[in-house]
């Protein structure tokens, strides 16, 4: 739409994949478009308050579309049909024909409208050719309404099947799920590193992870091993205040680790004393096993 056309259509004016089924349709997208999208909610006062699961479907759904140099995106006063977040290009912010700011790429704008219901409270114009992921309101609205129960039970059932928590309580693995976040990583890039302070626990979705640590007498981290779908890493945190005994870095492109930190834990399971002792108990159980068999191997 060129500036004095309406700016923002509503979704059945214009062809989008995800307006054709309003039922949440998720459109494929590469590790670092999700990584951006994530980030940019959770740099946005008002949508960090969401759910991690609603956060996590939000970026499935989100389309892509391209505004060229002067094209409106939203006009002041006008009903708001969609949440954006800018992926390359600028954009101005305009009140009463005042620029308020420019925005760059990784922030999310358009939400007022959305979340409370209201006219657009400014007007933003793209001041080059921008690149911007879109999700329809309609879209926005399902998923906050619909219980998520379905991907509530994919990631439980998930959980369930990782060998630290097999045994936890039902209702401790659901409060997890209830406070996952998903990161995602392309080939090479470092999740953890040796010797850093950290506080949170990784658990692999997708993709390969390397396991790389010192070595007395090597200027390179050596690999220990390499981890798949269903390991986790970083449990130590949860425990202590260790620093990171390895280096953990990402083998494959699109990585994608659920995350929870101790924090969250704290607020949100509420039952961390409690959760430290099993988990304290499974780590010594582990290194338990551990040592008797290089014992066992030390003796053949
Ligand atoms: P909404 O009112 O839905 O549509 C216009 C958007 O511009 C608004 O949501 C915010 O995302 C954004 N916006 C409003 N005021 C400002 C401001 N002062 N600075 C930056 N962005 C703003």
């Amino acid at each position: 739409a060129k500036e004095g056309v309406s700016a923002e259509p509503t979704s059945r004016n214009y062809y989008s994949p995800s307006s054709q089924n309003p039922d949440v349709t998720c459109i494929r997208k590469d590790s670092s478009a999700k990584k951006l999208i994530t980030g940019a909610i959770m740099n946005n006062d008002f949508l960090r308050q969401l759910e991690a699961s609603h956060v996590r479907r939000m970026v499935d759904c989100m389309y892509e579309r391209v505004y060229s140099q002067s094209q409106l995106v939203i006009q002041e006063g006008a009903a708001g049909n969609h949440l954006y977040v800018l992926a390359e290009g600028l954009l101005d912010v305009i009140q009463n024909s005042r620029l308020l700011g420019q925005m760059h790429p990784g922030t999310a704008f358009g939400e007022l409208a959305i979340l409370y219901n209201c006219k657009r409270t400014a007007t933003v114009k793209a001041v080059t050719d921008s690149k911007i992921w879109v999700l329809d309101r309609q879209v926005f609205q399902n998923i906050m309404m619909s219980s998520a129960q379905a991907q509530h039970q994919e990631y439980f059932s998930f959980l369930r099947s990782v060998s630290l928590l097999k045994d936890l309580p039902e209702e401790k693995l659901s409060k997890i799920v209830d406070c996952l976040e998903v990161d995602f990583y392309d080939k090479g890039d470092y999740i953890i590193r040796e010797g850093e302070e950290g506080n949170t626990f990784f658990i692999i979705a997708k993709g390969k992870v390397s396991v790389t640590q010192a070595v007395e007498g090597s200027q390179e981290p050596q690999q220990i091993k390499t981890l798949g779908i269903g390991d986790y890493f970083g449990e130590k945190a949860l425990i202590s205040e260790d620093v990171r005994s390895a280096n953990i870095i990402a083998e494959e492109d699109d990585t994608q680790c659920l995350v929870i930190d101790r924090d969250t834990f704290n607020q949100m399971v509420g039952t961390y004393q409690e959760l430290q002792t099993y988990l304290r108990e499974y780590v010594f159980q582990l290194a338990l096993n551990d040592h008797d068999r290089r014992n066992a191997r030390k003796k053949s």
